[in-house]
């Protein structure tokens, strides 16, 4: 069983997905960092020097070649890998996935807090972006809402996926 996470810049992905792993004995996957290590450049470094495009094919390539392989893995997405080519249908095929679903807002202040991101550089275009993801993400088994607190939002994707009892 894999569970996979997806959402905007920021959902908290990363976090959830660690938290997740812990409580559960799953294997904890991020995409941006198996992208980074595959290609010896941080994700800012991969867009300046070979562009976003070039970016999506490494991101297709790692769900067809690595991510379908896993098994009791809980996988942080990148932002925009279930919105590009067939993804978001491989990444069902895979595992549960769950769309932490965060409002704009939250999502821009926790994604300023962290990492560079190349596409959050801009705040309107984020939003216009934010707004075209929407209806890709909703695609996804299930929907958190992660503008809560990281607890409540484990107890939530918990209950959605292994019942009441946990
Ligand atoms: C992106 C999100 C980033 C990273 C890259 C592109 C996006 O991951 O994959 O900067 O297109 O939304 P996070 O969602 O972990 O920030």
């Amino acid at each position: 069983m894999n569970i996979i996470l997806v959402g905007f810049m920021g959902s908290g992905k990363t976090t959830i997905a660690r938290i997740l792993s812990r409580r559960h004995s799953l294997r904890f996957i991020d995409t941006d960092k198996l992208i980074e290590r595959k290609e010896g450049l941080t994700i800012p470094e991969i867009f300046d020097k070979k562009g976003e495009n070039y970016f999506r094919e490494i991101e297709k390539q790692l769900i067809q070649e690595q991510l379908k392989y896993c098994d009791n893995c809980v996988i942080a997405t990148g932002g925009g890998m279930p919105c590009f080519f067939n993804n978001m249908d491989r990444l069902k095929s895979i595992g549960w996935v769950v769309y932490l679903k965060t409002s704009f807002e939250v999502s821009k202040k926790r994604a300023m807090l962290s990492k560079d991101r190349p596409l959050f550089k801009n705040e309107k275009r984020a939003k216009d972006l934010y707004d075209k993801r929407v209806g890709c993400y909703k695609k996804a088994h299930f929907i958190v809402d992660a503008d809560k607190d990281k607890d409540i939002t484990v107890a939530e994707i918990e209950k959605k996926l292994f019942g009441e009892g946990l």
